[in-house]
């Protein structure tokens, strides 16, 4: 299984009764693989661990240990998203582990873009080393490797082991029961396991989340900023129809203030930024034109919900020359 590729020819799955198809055919491999040990996977709440968890939970149920690490960088409602889903009606064994003062307190004063990357990057693989550790008798590790992942290796682009970089002396077996699936069959095959819309069909979000879009140095209260105006964003988008037909949308707020007012006094605060992009392939991207009427909304929402922000910009720049990201 470690060494399958996607048949040549393979029928792209489309339709809930090919997913059905696929489905019980790893459920099928994955007992024949795993038998009666146990394995192991880092939930992220993203669709393609997930889609991997819910597979997983379906072929082996309770031999499959679920790690949830919570960095404090994801956002509104995430959390609790995987602990709902996948603990309360999954009934899958979820360990969550709330890293987040650990996550932050390391960041803390760091202001350079790839330093952070870095510390996010090895203090996860750090967490779950230490999770992984306090179990006995794991033989697996399961991952939510795609074919586009593989593809990439192969041409160097990137190393495609989600978990690669865990200690030598830590040895798994690989289960990667989504390998030979493209992002949107995932996507089916996760809609047809009864994984919930909002956590199939999400928009893309950066490994470092939420960090990468409080530039600079990241202090807890713009941290917040960020993770409050962004649902806000959210909440908007579904409510006006753009859910879904907007390729990737969030917000930023920058490491300056700006002078304003609130309640007759002058308020040194600081600015949310939206952005709201188009694209086929993350390489190039176009501006979304958010209606007048729906950025008077989210401009009267943000500044008076999200706490020290006085103004909203909007984001303009196509990539490039702009990144989709700030960092
Ligand atoms: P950029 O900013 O390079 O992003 O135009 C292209 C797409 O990749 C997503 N993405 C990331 N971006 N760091 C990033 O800066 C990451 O670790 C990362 N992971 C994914 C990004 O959200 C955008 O959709």
């Amino acid at each position: 299984m470690a060494d399958e590729r996607r048949p040549e020819g393979m029928t792209r799955i489309t339709t809930p009764e090919l997913a059905r198809t696929f489905i019980e055919e790893q459920v099928e491999a994955l007992r024949g693989q795993i038998g009666d040990q146990k394995v192991l996977l880092a939930l992220s709440g993203g669709v393609d661990s997930s889609v991997v968890a819910a597979l997983l939970i379906r072929a082996v149920g309770q031999q499959l240990i679920c790690v949830h690490v919570n960095h404090g960088l994801l956002r509104k409602g995430e959390p609790e998203q995987v602990i709902e889903v996948f603990r309360n009606q999954m009934n899958a064994n979820l360990i969550y582990v709330d890293a987040v003062d650990r996550f932050l307190d390391k960041l803390a004063g760091v202001t350079d873009p790839e330093q952070k990357r870095k510390i996010i990057g090895g203090e996860f693989i750090e967490v779950f080393a230490e999770e992984a550790r306090k179990l006995d008798g794991i033989r697996f590790l399961a991952q939510g490797t795609i074919w586009p992942d593989i593809l990439e290796s192969e041409k160097g682009i990137k190393a495609h082991h989600n978990a690669g970089g865990l200690p030598e002396d830590m040895h798994f077996e690989l289960v990667e029961p989504v390998k030979i699936l493209f992002k949107d069959e995932v996507r089916v095959v996760g809609k047809e396991l009864g994984l919930p819309d909002n956590m199939v069909f999400r928009q893309p979000f950066p490994g470092p989340g939420l960090g990468v879009r409080c530039p600079g140095a990241i202090t807890r209260d713009r941290l917040e900023a960020v993770r409050e105006s962004d649902a806000i964003l959210r909440e908007e988008f579904a409510k006006n129809g753009l859910e879904g037909r907007v390729w990737q949308y969030f917000t930023v707020v920058p490491d300056f203030r700006s002078t304003g007012i609130r309640d007759g006094k002058r308020a040194f605060e600081w600015c949310v930024i939206i952005r709201a992009v188009n694209t086929t392939d993350a390489m190039t991207a176009t501006v979304e034109e958010i209606p007048f009427s729906l950025m008077s909304t989210l401009v009267q929402r943000i500044t008076s919900e999200v706490p020290g922000v006085n103004r909203v910009l909007y984001d303009f720049t196509p990539k490039p020359t702009g990144t989709i990201e700030y960092e």
